[in-house]
């Protein structure tokens, strides 16, 4: 009993540092993809905010090869984090008096999250 007491602890610890670390993760080259599809438009394929609809909209898309972000979803003082990235993109910059050009993308899975997170990094110069 007190054995798997302890065992159950240390599995719990483990998953607890273990598992965000997995999901943050992302695969870049399989984000890639998703942004190809999904936010090239609007951000264009370098991120530069060039995107093909660009032109036309107001607030412009945000430039993401600068790295600078404005929305702090997650409420810890930072912005720009992988916790705010994500906030933006499943909850659309709306959700956070932004504009609703920026739409939610519900339907993602938290592995697509995390991978169009990694290659948003890779855009930075
Ligand atoms: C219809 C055009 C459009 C599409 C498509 C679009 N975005 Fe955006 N995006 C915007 C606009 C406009 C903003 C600026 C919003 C604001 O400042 O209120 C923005 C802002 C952002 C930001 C900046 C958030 C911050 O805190 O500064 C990120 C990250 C982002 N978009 C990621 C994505 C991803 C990932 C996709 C595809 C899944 C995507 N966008 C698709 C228009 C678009």
């Amino acid at each position: 009993m007190r054995i798997n007491t302890t065992r159950t602890l240390i599995l719990t610890a483990i998953s607890a540092v273990v598992i965000p670390a997995a999901a943050s993760a992302g695969d870049a080259d399989a984000g890639k993809v998703i942004f190809a599809t999904n936010c090239m438009t609007c951000h264009g394929m370098t991120g530069k905010g060039d995107g093909v609809l660009a032109a036309a909209l107001n607030p412009k898309p945000r430039d993401l090869s600068i790295g600078e972000f404005k929305f702090d979803t997650d409420t810890d003082g930072a912005t720009g984090t992988d916790a705010d990235l994500k906030g933006v993109i499943t909850q659309g910059a709306m959700a956070f008096g932004g504009s609703p050009l920026m739409a939610p993308w519900p339907a993602f899975s938290d592995a697509d999250v995390a991978n169009v997170i990694a290659y948003i990094r890779a855009l930075k110069q």
